[in-house]
């Protein structure tokens, strides 16, 4: 069976547990006893109690139980258990006196990881490019089930921070490039991770857009920047999918670590954005005692360093801290944990939910589909089985297949996990001869086809190189010196150098990350049995010197891939590398579309085996004012030989502006579904918040009054004008 290299993070592996003294098995008694039995009898005990009544709202009963509990039991709620490798990754304490279990938690970016036998879902970048939010929403239940089932009540996902350079090695972990795209997967997803009884955590809050000495790096960036690129998908999973817990990022924010930030915690989160869920720290990320006790952090995970008894009564001694403040921080755990039900159920699982993991394979299996994008085609693609003799496969990929990136979010794909040979060998059938070769030879050459699989691994805590590994990039070269009909698959998270080999190939998909299932998706897309739909959520440059962020990423001399191996030897006294994001507003597609140059393939491409044309857009209104909203309706049409998905993409362009603003954004997306020789409608919707930008001096969301134009297409470069509207 083929294995994702590495299952856990390496530096988790220096840790060692250290076990809390479990909270008070009697209000009043010290014990070390986190039993069901004694929570069962203490729930009998306390009945009538109104934090255990469910009659009452949530705040009655947290307000209640937070009374009840003492200073020192709230103090020790302020940080979770530990971690233990592969064990356990963190949970709150157990409140044994109060009959309640500790709740447990898992990392849950691609999957349950602890859960027994999960699935690992295609990257979630792979979400990204598929532009679907119904199979988000899949995506989400899905997940929350698998964990549900083994009683992981508390997901440690999902990830959303931007794509900003393709060396990041989380990319793979989040939606690319564009904050509207992003917000409306991770709303779709959140929503049906909750509606399924399982807390969504967003992380990392926030510019944590490289993993190059995570915990040195301080991202030096603007408000407008921030609120405009870096916020505005955190905002949308609390304001829209009411999210329930904030995970914290690793680096610094101009010059102050994100779970010591004041500023983000509480007058961001808490104040302007109305959160009343749980922040929590990530994993040993918080290094000031004070400062982060101050900061309005609520949970230390995985277990209290800062947060230690001594460092919060030093603080309550110096009358910094009141007691009221450490119960509010309990009562911002509580309220999360109470309102998704899981202080109403003691036994946490849900082992029937297994009955459902035939269903999330076929998810995981439609969005490898989905996720699937065709960036080259001179039409050696789809495959004709009754004509193809011979298909020669080669790449250590095919064979060892990475599931998904490593560390937090990836594990082991498990039994059922299907390799990219194996996913071509079982769609070919029986009478074409589908071979491994470990190198370019005469029967290669021979051979109807050649299909190379390359990649680029990717983990968080380190980044990686642009190019490909040099010895996979002479396999295509080879291989094209040998055979004419090539056709390359790129697993990645994110962009890799393509210029220097791509005109080799006749055909090359971005395949991303399969997990357990997603591979099958590779073997259908190149005999045809469904057009691929992918759309890029990421644009890919020709050079790096032409992007966004060249000058604006690592500093000095960089060696990649670099991993961060003193991860516990803390930040005192060690240099910060300061990331500028110079870059502003423009990041991504914006860049390109201001800049003299063009990418390899931008934001939003992705080819199809049929075609599609966009006819009849019309605007509801011409004009719009503060709480209107305009409809944008357009046809359709699938003027191919095979059905097909086309995703339909709204840009909106402010034609005078008294601040600089990227030429177009995405704000309205549609992916639909057509048959050849078929049409239909679909239908957009916008409203003022689609026109806005942060205003740099009055600091304030502003629509100037005016004139925006609005651009259709199907990527944001193959869009063009259906009107202009104004504001007033
Ligand atoms: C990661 C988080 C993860 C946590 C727990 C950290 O290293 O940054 O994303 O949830 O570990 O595994």
């Amino acid at each position: 069976m083929m294995k994702i290299r590495s299952l856990f993070f390496t530096f988790g592996m220096a840790l060692v547990f250290a076990p809390q003294t479990a909270l008070l098995a009697k209000e009043g008694s010290v014990s070390k006893v986190d039993d069901s039995r004694v929570i069962q009898q203490r729930r009998i005990e306390l009945a009538g109690a109104p934090f255990l009544n469910a009659n009452l709202t949530v705040d009655e009963r947290v307000q209640d139980l937070a009374k009840r509990m003492s200073l020192d039991e709230q103090i020790t709620y302020l940080a979770g258990t530990g971690f233990k490798s592969g064990i356990k990754i963190g949970e709150t304490q157990p409140l044994t006196a109060y009959g309640l279990p500790a709740f447990k938690m898992t990392d849950a970016t691609l999957g349950s990881k602890l859960t027994k036998d999960a699935i690992l879902f295609p990257a979630y970048i792979g979400l990204a490019a598929s532009f679907n939010t119904q199979l988000s929403n899949d995506y989400g239940r899905a997940v929350a089930e698998q964990s549900r089932a083994d009683g992981y009540r508390i997901l440690l996902g999902p990830g959303i921070n931007m794509y900003r350079v393709p060396h990041n090695g989380r990319n793979f972990e989040y939606l690319g490039e564009d904050p509207y795209l992003t917000s409306r997967l991770v709303v779709a997803y959140i929503k049906a991770v909750q509606q399924a009884g399982v807390l969504a955590t967003v992380k990392h809050f926030v510019a944590n857009n490289s993993d190059y000495y995570r915990q040195n790096s301080n991202s030096v960036i603007d408000e407008r920047v921030l609120r405009e690129l870096y916020f505005p998908a955190f905002k949308a999973a609390i304001q829209e999918a009411d999210v329930k817990a904030v995970m914290m990022a690793y680096n610094l924010i101009n010059g102050k670590w994100a779970g010591e930030h004041p500023w983000l915690i509480q007058d961001i989160l808490r104040k302007e954005w109305a959160f009343t869920g749980m922040v929590m720290s990530d994993w040993w990320s918080v290094f000031n005692a004070k400062e982060t006790i101050l900061s309005g952090l609520d949970l230390e995970m995985p277990k209290a360093d800062m947060f230690k008894a001594e460092n919060i009564k030093k603080l309550l001694t110096e009358k910094s801290l009141t007691p009221d403040d450490i119960k509010q921080h309990v009562i911002n755990i509580l309220t999360p944990i109470f309102a998704m039900g899981l202080a109403d159920d003691i036994n946490q699982t849900s082992p029937s939910l297994r009955n459902n993991w035939a269903e999330h394979a076929e998810i995981a299996k439609q969005l490898g589909r989905e996720s699937l994008v065709l960036l080259k085609n001179d039409g050696v693609l789809p495959l004709d089985r009754n004509k193809v003799k011979h298909i020669a496969v080669i790449g250590n990929n095919a064979l060892e297949t990475i599931a998904s990136g490593e560390g937090a979010a990836g594990f082991d794909p498990g039994k059922d996990f299907v390799t990219y040979f194996a996913a071509i060998k079982n769609s070919a059938g029986k009478h074409i001869k589908v071979e491994h070769y470990q190198q370019p030879n005469a029967a290669v050459a021979k051979a109807d086809v050649a299909v190379v699989f390359v990649n680029v691994t990717e983990s968080e805590s380190r980044d990686r190189n642009f190019k490909l590994p040099p010895e996979q990039q002479q396999l295509i070269e080879k291989t094209a010196a040998l055979n004419n009909d090539v056709v390359v698959v790129v697993s990645s998270g994110g962009a890799v150098e393509m210029p220097s080999w791509q005109n080799k190939a006749r055909g090359v998909f971005y395949a991303w990350y399969p997990g357990t299932w997603g591979a099958t998706a590779i073997g259908e897309a190149i005999f045809g049995d469904f057009s691929p739909s992918g759309k890029l959520p990421i644009s890919i440059e020709q050079r790096e010197e032409d992007s966004h962020y060249w000058g604006n990423y690592i500093e000095g001399p960089k060696a990649l891939p670099f991993a961060e191996k003193q991860w516990l030897s803390k930040k005192k006294g060690v240099h910060h590398h300061d990331i500028h994001y110079r870059e502003g507003v423009l990041m991504g597609y914006r860049w390109y579309d201001a800049k003299p140059v063009e990418p390899l393939y931008p934001f939003g491409f992705g080819l199809s085996y049929t075609r599609f044309s966009l006819s009849k857009a019309k605007l509801s209104s011409n004009s719009i004012s503060a709480d209107e909203q305009i409809e944008i309706s357009v046809t359709v049409s699938n003027i191919g030989q095979r059905s097909g998905a086309e995703v339909v993409q709204l840009y909106v362009h402010d034609v005078t502006s008294s601040v600089l603003r990227p030429i177009k954004e995405l704000k309205a997306f549609s992916k639909v579904f057509v048959e050849a020789g078929e049409s239909k409608q679909v239908s957009l919707t916008i409203d003022r918040k689609a026109l806005q930008f942060w205003h740099p001096e009055t600091k304030a969301w502003t629509v100037e009054a005016g004139e925006f134009e609005l651009l259709l297409g199907t990527s944001s470069q193959q869009s063009s004008s259906i009107g202009r509207i104004s504001y007033q």
